[in-house]
């Protein structure tokens, strides 16, 4: 065999695992649950899907109208006297607030 058939052999086995390769991460990415980017912001305080094990709040299994409405109020807060989760919650909307909210009643603490 010619020195460029060996090539064009190496070539296409090459092209095809490639293809293989990415078939194979198309069907493994799949969008996120709903709620889920938006309450990952969470996770760097709250711990990993709202399972607090340094001393904040757990929201992980908390009612979601909990969640929902201390957000909300803590939304309301403005002037100097805002700490860090009023600071946080203003940065979404109330149907943000409830997918976050959602999200995190389902989780098991
Ligand atoms: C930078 C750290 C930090 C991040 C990020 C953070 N939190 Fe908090 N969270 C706190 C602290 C500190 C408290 C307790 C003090 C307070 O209420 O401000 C708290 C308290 C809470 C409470 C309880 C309030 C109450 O009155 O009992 C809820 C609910 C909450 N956080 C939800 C969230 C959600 C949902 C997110 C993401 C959208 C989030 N937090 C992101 C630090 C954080």
């Amino acid at each position: 065999m010619s020195k460029t058939r060996l090539w064009v052999r190496a070539l296409s086995a090459t092209a095809l695992s490639l293809a293989a390769v990415s078939a194979q991460a198309q069907t493994t990415v799949s969008a996120p649950p709903a709620g889920r980017l938006l309450a990952s912001n969470c996770f760097q305080c709250h711990g990993y899907n709202g399972r607090s094990s340094k001393g904040f709040e757990i929201l992980a299994g908390e009612s979601a109208s909990e969640i929902y409405n201390e957000l909300r109020e803590m939304r309301q807060k403005t002037g100097s006297d805002v700490g860090i989760m009023e600071a946080h919650s203003h940065g979404y909307t109330d149907a943000q607030l409830k997918l976050i909210a959602t999200y995190l009643s389902k989780q098991t603490p």
